[in-house]
């Protein structure tokens, strides 16, 4: 029995979201303890695998709503995760629906919420995360509307977020789908869906994606992830929680998730991965909660995953214990990476050539990226030996210098972890 199987009856007794507040606190914390670090990757059994690695460490993320301020990202970083997705946030700091607004349904193994996008708003997000930036894992962010805006002006609502945060994210993501929103999910239209996409290409490079709800119809649905692919989105997070109440014995307000909502997610992952499997970066989350589920996804053709309602059930090994179960049943099938197995039940062949086609398209890119490359770390040499001529000055002139050749290699570092997370390199990119 693991270490948090034993807390868990413990702070199962405690109200969810008081629970919630603690184990915020102790992850808000930690970061500042010497060794902090080395413990969790401890507790978390320090997954880090050669076989998996694409250019996520893993294809595991954690789901946006578990750490909506970015105070727990640093830490969250040590759990095991191949990425991290942060928010809900919004532009205006919300407080959320009034309390209790998190609920267990433990023998269903599953939760119910109508947080209503409690956040500190999209200005103070950034400078939070900035305090531990760069991460070690790709971060998303997730961006939502403020309850107080008007449908009509939603698109200057997301735009207005999205450019506070434009720095601190790997990958962004629209939430048109969180029930708790009034009218949230009516944004679930072509048109809105065209404008919102346009709007991100304006100010950004980095893969934007659309979160979308199960409680969608499948016609409907297509058709909205079409206009979003076409309009510039580099995916789609399938999904958000249901409003179907028929799936827990005794409902309470707000989207349900978990166990529950696993049949509903895998029949949209079905879906798009159907219509759009190569065209787009599909993540799947929803009832996931061990490996046979990550790797039946990823068979569908998801690229990657995401956790939330299971790592609440199972706590920090979540990760590693899917993690280390993955590679035994790549190996089982003769699989030497993830990316080879992404999309295999879409029909055996049509999945490989699809598979091999990216990898070529991936080994153009590749060179073109080593041939810029290429370039740049000629300048950084370059920069370097001008560093090292100037050692013999005084000893501020030597710091500013260093400071400026530390700043490009940084940038540098972020750039290509960015990539990391672009559509090409995610979806197909077998290990290295
Ligand atoms: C307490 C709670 C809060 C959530 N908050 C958000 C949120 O702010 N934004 C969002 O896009 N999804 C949110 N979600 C939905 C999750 O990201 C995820 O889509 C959903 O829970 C299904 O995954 P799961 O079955 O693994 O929990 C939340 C879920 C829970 C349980």
């Amino acid at each position: 029995m693991s270490l948090y199987q034993k807390i868990r009856p413990v702070l199962f007794k405690l109200d969810p979201e008081r629970a919630h507040s603690l184990v915020k606190a102790v992850l808000h914390k930690l970061p500042d303890i010497p060794f902090a670090d080395d413990l969790l990757l401890k507790i978390s059994g320090g997954y880090k695998s050669d076989k998996l690695k694409t250019d996520f460490y893993n294809p595991v993320g954690l789901a946006a709503g578990f750490d909506k301020d970015g105070e727990m990202t640093k830490a969250l970083c040590a759990l095991g995760f191949g990425f991290l997705e942060l928010g809900t946030i919004t532009k205006i700091p919300q407080a959320g629906n009034p309390k209790p607004r998190l609920f267990r349904h433990i023998d269903e193994q599953s939760l119910q919420n109508e947080m209503g996008f409690n956040n500190c708003g999209s200005k103070e997000f950034s400078l939070n995360i900035q305090k531990h930036y760069p991460f070690s894992i790709p971060i998303g962010v997730n961006i939502g509307k403020n309850k107080d805006v008007q449908i009509k002006d939603s698109l200057y609502n997301y735009e207005d977020a999205l450019k506070d945060v434009l720095k601190v994210g790997d990958y962004y993501v629209f939430n048109l789908s969180s029930p708790n929103t009034p009218k949230l999910r009516d944004l679930q239209n072509e048109k809105f869906v065209k404008e919102l996409f346009e709007m991100a290409k304006k100010h950004t490079k980095k893969p934007v994606f659309l979160k979308i709800a199960p409680d969608i119809e499948i016609d409907k649905m297509l058709k909205v992830c079409d206009s979003a692919l076409s309009s510039g989105a580099s995916g789609i997070v399938a999904t958000n929680t249901t409003v179907d109440y028929t799936l827990v014995a005794s409902p309470r307000n707000g989207g349900i998730s978990g166990e529950v909502l696993k049949q509903k997610s895998l029949e949209i992952l079905s879906e798009l991965t159907k219509a759009f499997f190569g065209r787009g970066v599909i993540m799947s989350v929803g009832g996931i909660s061990s490996a046979r589920d990550v790797y039946e996804r990823m068979q569908m053709g998801a690229s990657l995953v995401q956790v939330y309602t299971a790592f609440i059930y199972e706590g920090p090994t979540l990760c590693s214990t899917i993690n280390k179960e993955l590679e035994i049943f790549l190996k089982a099938d003769g699989f030497s990476n993830i990316g080879e197995a992404v999309g295999v039940a879409l029909g055996k062949m049509k999945g490989k050539k699809k598979y091999e086609k990216f990898q070529e398209k991936d080994k153009k890119e590749d060179k073109e990226d080593k041939k810029k490359k290429g370039k740049k770390d000629k300048k950084e040499d370059k920069e370097e030996s001008k560093e090292q001529k100037e050692s013999s000055k005084s000893p501020a002139t030597r710091a500013r210098t260093t400071t400026r050749t530390r700043t490009a290699r940084t940038t540098t570092t972020r750039r290509t972890t960015t990539r990391r997370a672009s559509t090409k390199s995610t979806a197909n990119k077998p290990a290295q």
